[in-house]
């Protein structure tokens, strides 16, 4: 833990302390005293890491878009970095399928490069052991006789890498591709729902966006449910597997003195941010038919407003989580017919400059219709009707070419009742503020008032902050490789269930619908800013403003 004041520099005390509780000395050439772990508690030096982690059993993992993007950035490098931890079965197989013709060894060849580019610690030995267990099979994806090749592929391989555990199809498609190819694993017998004479267990992995509406979200999930029960089906949303998303439910209840104040007794607001500088890139094709509230808000957004919300479970299990997320979710108010209006805003990028770079506006960018009506940018403010929440504002805002990259969570608490410093003019004081820093700089502060040495009265706000890099120093795992495990052990707590997309999709299609009707302006905002005047409209009408980026 690093103490460190800031706007209060003169502070002068820092402390470190790792998780072994061993002392380190501060470093920052602001900080001139050093103290020990001792100095601060002496039970901290005592302080024990307890780690839990289970590895893979044998796998046999099918990847449909095996020759994709996301199999080349995040699957195969997550894939490979989980047997660098030793935690991949020895039994484990992977067969890439794809409509790119290619063979085994150009798959292979692939997935060198793959490791090369985007994996992080990888030895040549797990690189090359990891590579031998890759095959590859080409076909239509409409095909059923493609499902055949895949059967008997699968039986022979399984044999060979001595496989009797899951099989695991990955559907690393376009989503219109999922309720095809889950049919035609159903009518091949792949997906052993309720059969009992299947030998091994099925289960399939689907990437979102799940349905791009309520409508289109029932009837996928009636494909599936169709072949696969919703033990077998893994929705990823890949912020719940993000280090310092899981990290919310081990700060909130494994520790006891926040939840005290975890409620709209104490807390007066909280503001949930992912702000990206990047733009649309080289994905015009699905985003400009999305947009930032299917692509970000209906999945990233409102899985992490029920992780911070929350009622706590009775355990750490996958069902009793996602049974409390998805009460949480039930509990949102619902929009009445012109609440939307005042409740979300959309905006647009238009030329600017982010990281000293002129950039295009959105409807310039290739790909992008010239008419577009796409919003790259929603803000929100939702309230949670329950004992716990009642009347706090939760301030939800994301978008693309914003001024700096920045996913956060602050709690801000309210303030004291009464200040006694009045007569030296403090009759305000600042909030205390609680944030978790999901990405880039991952760590959490505690921002709160201390006095300043000198003066009778002097106090500034301290802020103390705990930064994962300082700590761990570790690179942070990638949340593709915490999902993929889990999935390789049947962990299915951080996949959404389908009552809480169901849910979502609700909660939004008023939004939706009104947006498609036109019914709401889209203004643009120029891309590098902070914000725009309709956005800082939603927060201001309480009397309240956003976070700065
Ligand atoms: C994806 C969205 O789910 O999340 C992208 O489709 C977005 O549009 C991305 O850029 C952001 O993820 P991260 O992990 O970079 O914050």
């Amino acid at each position: 833990m690093d103490l460190r004041a800031s706007g209060f520099q003169r502070l002068g005390a820092a402390a470190r302390i790792d998780v072994m509780g061993k002392h380190r000395a501060a470093s920052d050439p602001q900080e001139n005293t050093t103290m020990t772990v001792q100095d601060i508690h002496p039970s901290l030096a005592a302080m024990e890491i307890v780690c839990a982690e289970t590895a893979a059993a044998p796998t046999a993992m099918i990847v449909f878009g095996a020759s994709g993007d996301l199999a080349h950035r995040k699957l195969l490098p997550g894939l490979a970095q989980i047997q660098q931890r030793g935690l991949l079965s020895e039994h484990f197989c992977l067969l890439g399928c794809g409509r790119t013709e290619y063979s085994d060894e150009q798959f292979r060849q692939m997935a060198r490069e793959a490791l090369r580019k985007n994996a992080k610690g990888i030895s040549d030995d797990t690189a090359r052991s990891f590579i031998e267990g890759l095959y590859y099979l080409s076909g239509d994806y409409d095909d059923p006789a493609l499902y055949q090749r895949l059967k008997d592929r699968l039986a022979e391989l399984k044999a060979r890498h001595r496989i009797s555990g899951c099989d695991i199809f990955y559907l690393a498609v376009p989503p219109a591709l999922y309720g095809r190819i889950t049919e035609h694993l159903g009518a091949a017998g792949l997906s052993c729902k309720g059969e009992p004479e299947c030998q091994q267990c099925a289960r399939l992995v689907v990437e979102k966006p799940f349905g791009r509406d309520l409508q289109t979200a029932t009837e996928l999930n009636q494909t599936l449910d169709r072949w696969f029960s919703e033990e077998q089906i893994y929705r990823i949303d890949h912020y719940l597997g993000k280090e310092t998303v899981q990290n919310l439910m081990i700060f909130r209840f494994a520790n006891g003195i926040f939840e005290p104040v975890w409620n709209r007794s104490h807390i007066d607001n909280v503001q949930i941010t992912i702000a990206e500088t990047l733009g649309v890139e080289h994905r015009a094709s699905y985003y400009d038919h999305s947009g930032a509230l299917r692509d970000m808000f209906q999945n990233h957004m409102l899985q992490m407003l029920a992780l911070v919300a929350m009622e706590p479970p009775s355990s750490f299990d996958a069902d009793r989580i996602r049974d409390e997320k998805a009460k949480l979710l039930r509990s949102i108010r619902p929009f009445g017919f012109d609440e939307w209006n005042s409740s979300f805003v959309r905006g647009r990028y238009g030329p600017g400059i982010v990281n000293g770079q002129h950039v295009p506006a959105y409807r310039e960018e290739r790909g992008v219709a010239a008419d577009s009506t796409t919003e790259t940018f929603v803000a929100a403010r939702l309230f949670v009707d329950n004992w716990r929440w009642k009347d706090v504002p939760f301030y939800l805002r994301t978008g693309k070419r914003l001024a700096r990259k920045n996913t956060e969570i602050a709690i801000t608490f309210k303030q004291v009742p009464h200040s006694l410093f009045g007569s030296v003019g403090l009759d305000e004081l600042p909030p205390n503020v609680l944030v978790f820093r999901i990405q880039p700089e991952e760590g959490m502060s505690l921002h709160f008032q201390a006095k300043r040495p000198g003066s009778k009265i002097c106090m500034g706000t301290l802020n103390m902050s705990f930064a994962y890099k300082d700590v761990f120093h570790a690179e942070m795992p990638e949340a593709y490789e915490r999902l993929l495990l889990d999935c390789m052990t049947g962990d299915q707590t951080l996949f959404t269930r389908f009552d809480s997309v169901d849910l979502a999709w609700r909660l939004l299609m008023p939004v939706l619908d009104a947006w498609q009707a036109g019914r709401t302006p889209l203004p643009e905002y120029p891309a590098g800013s902070e914000s725009f005047p309709q956005a800082d409209a939603l927060p201001a009408a309480d009397g309240r403003r956003w976070r700065r980026l």
